[in-house]
Order: structure tokens, then C-alpha cells, then sequence
């Protein structure tokens, strides 16, 4: 299978971290007329980027599930920066080419509002932006597409987590990208999920604390294999989409086994109704013995089976023509 960037992904996540430097802390700028300073105590973190970028958003929600994080973190995909109940977040702005549209408005927003903001970005209209005001970019590694820097864009969001006391991470990040070796160990095992899901519309069924994996195996399959699929997630989907196993759609269901302590019982309770119904589905089971490893497992291994999709149905995963499209109609529009 055509690996892409994933065999750099363990080098692309060191090479990140150490653009994240500490003296982001010390930045102080005049913006529109407004004082922002990068050193105050800051009471919630934003989270804002789109696609293969604002992933990461999911990704760090899902890991505030099992980790001790002092800030809530809010995730915001669209052009439109809501009200942010805080009354001083830092806003991480994570785009890889820094000419999202979406991401971009909302940067403007929040420099409007006085916020602090990071961009962690190749540079683009983001990088420039913030760089003319003297406000803070942190360097991502290159990949053939924005989702294949992946690794890159969280372990700089997790430092810059760090930098500003939302969580302790210490020695997990650098257990973390154990993670990204497993999956890549399971290529086979992945292609026989991918060949199992041809032909049908896959239903993964994800418990609420792994909901990013879920998003990031949707959206791989979309741009890599571009093809359609429904994230479930547990507990919420059991009381609606579950409804639907009975309709005979040409779906094939996969079932994420792990989730935290309480969801335990909702998970099993799904599989047993599954099986009451002769619904036919594939566990995954993530590998790994911390958050942060498990986590970049399961992202690691449903790219891989995206791409095996790509291989079995003989679609080139890279170019991704309507979205491109779909980007230059609405910056013409702005
Ligand atoms: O993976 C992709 O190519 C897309 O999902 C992009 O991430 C998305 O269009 C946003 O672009 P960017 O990541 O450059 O902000």
C-alpha cells in the first residue's frame, strides 16, 4: 500500500514540538488598537480549523476525557467565531496551508476581541498575517496534504496545551507516537477492513470520548477514498440510528470497543443489540497503554484503512478537486 507521509508521521510530531518555543510567553502587541498579551493566565482554549487541520480539535476533546485538563477547550469549524464563555481564551488557529478562509475570518475576530492568538500553520495568508502583527506561528512539517501532517499539527497544539498549564503531558507525548508505530504494524489488518467495507456505506460506532477518531476516519475516507460514511457515536446514536439497523440500507458496521470506564456498558449493549439483529460488524480494538498512544492509534489506523480503500477501488487518495473548488468559490465570495 502507498504509505505517503505516514512513515514520517513519528518524525513529523518531534520536528513540531520543538517549534513551540517558550518565550511565545513573553509576546506583547498592539492589534487594532488593543494590548494583547500572551502572558496573562488564560481561561479556555479555541480551538479553530477546518478538515484534515481541525481535527485536532476532536482529537484534544477526545483526550480531556481521560486526561486531568484544567481548561475547557472549545472547537470551533466554521468562518463564524461564536461567543466564547471566558473571559480570556487563547485561540490555537491551526491551519496547514494558512489560506482556509474559514480559519482565517476567525482569527480576525479574535484579534478584534483582544484574544491571543497562535497559528500553527506552513505559513499562507495565516502565517503572514500574524507575522506582520508580531503575534506567534509555530512551524509545521510539510506533507503531500494538509491531513498527512497530522502528527505535526497536534504535537504542536499539545505543546502549546502545555506552555499555557491546560494539561500535563511530560513523557506521553514521547510514549504517544508509540501509537503511530503500532497501527502502521496492523497495514494488513486495516486493508481487510477497508476490503470488508467495498461496496457498502460504513457505520462506525464510536463512544462519545473517541468521537475525533470516528470524525478522522469520516474524513479520510472522504478525501482519501471519496467515499461517504456515518459516524455513530455512543450513547447518543442508540437512541436514533440504531433505530435504522432494521431498514436493510447496504451498510456495513464497525464498532470502536473502547471508550472510558462508563461507557463500558453502553458499548456492550450496542454489540448485543447488533447481534440480536443478525447485523453482522467489525470491532476495533485501539492498542496502546496511555490516552495519547491508544488515541494516536486508532487516527493512525483508520488512515490506513482509508487508504487501502483508495488502493481497492483505484482512486488516487491526494487531489480532492471539489473541495479545492469549493474553497476558491468562497474566498471569491468574502
Ligand atoms: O485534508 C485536507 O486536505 C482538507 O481537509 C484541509 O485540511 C481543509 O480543506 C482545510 O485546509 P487547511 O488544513 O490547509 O486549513
Amino acid at each position: 500500500m502507498r504509505l505517503l507521509d505516514y512513515e514520517r508521521w513519528v518524525l513529523m510530531a518531534r520536528e513540531a514540538l520543538l517549534n513551540v518555543k517558550p518565550d511565545i510567553r513573553t509576546v506583547r502587541a498592539q492589534v487594532g488598537g488593543k494590548t494583547i498579551d500572551y502572558g496573562i493566565d488564560v481561561d479556555a482554549i479555541v480551538i479553530t480549523g477546518m478538515g484534515g487541520s481541525g481535527v485536532i480539535g476532536d482529537i484534544l476533546q477526545d483526550l480531556c476525557w481521560y486526561w486531568d485538563c484544567r481548561l475547557p477547550i472549545y472547537t470551533v469549524k466554521h468562518a463564524v467565531l461564536p461567543k466564547i464563555p471566558a473571559s480570556s481564551p487563547l485561540v490555537i488557529a491551526i491551519s496547514y496551508s494558512g489560506n482556509t478562509t474559514e480559519t482565517i475570518k476567525c482569527v480576525e475576530e479574535a484579534l478584534k476581541r483582544g484574544y491571543p492568538v497562535i497559528g500553527v500553520t506552513t505559513g499562507g495568508r495565516l502565517g503572514e498575517m500574524l507575522r506582520n502583527f508580531g503575534l506567534p506561528v509555530v512551524g509545521i512539517p510539510r506533507a503531500t496534504a494538509p491531513r498527512y501532517a497530522l502528527p505535526g499539527m497536534l504535537y504542536a497544539a499539545l505543546a502549546i496545551l502545555e506552555l499555557y498549564k491546560a494539561v500535563t503531558i511530560g513523557i506521553e507525548l514521547e510514549q504517544g507516537l508509540r501509537g503511530i508505530e503500532e497501527a502502521l504494524r496492523d497495514v494488513d489488518m486495516a486493508s481487510e477492513t477497508a476490503n470488508w467495507i467495498k461496496g457498502y456505506t460504513p457505520v462506525f460506532w464510536v463512544p462519545e470520548s473517541r468521537r475525533g477518531i470516528g470524525i478522522r476516519l469520516k474524513n479520510d475516507l472522504n478525501e482519501n477514498a471519496k467515499y461517504f460514511c456515518i459516524v455513530a457515536v455512543i450513547p447518543e446514536s442508540s437512541h436514533n440510528d440504531l433505530a435504522a439497523i432494521t431498514g436493510g440500507q447496504n451498510v456495513r458496521h464497525l464498532v470502536l470497543t473502547e471508550g472510558v470506564d462508563a461507557e463500558r456498558p453502553f458499548i456492550d449493549a450496542l454489540m448485543e443489540v447488533l447481534e440480536e439483529h443478525n447485523v453482522e460488524f467489525k470491532a476495533i480494538r485501539l492498542k496502546g497503554s496511555t490516552p495519547l498512544e491508544t488515541e494516536l492509534y486508532g487516527v493512525t489506523y483508520v488512515g490506513l484503512i482509508s487508504l487501502a480503500l483508495a488502493e481497492a477501488l483505484n482512486v488516487d487518495p491526494v487531489p480532492i478537486k471539489p473541495i479545492e473548488r469549493i474553497r476558491a468559490l468562497i474566498e471569491r465570495r468574502q
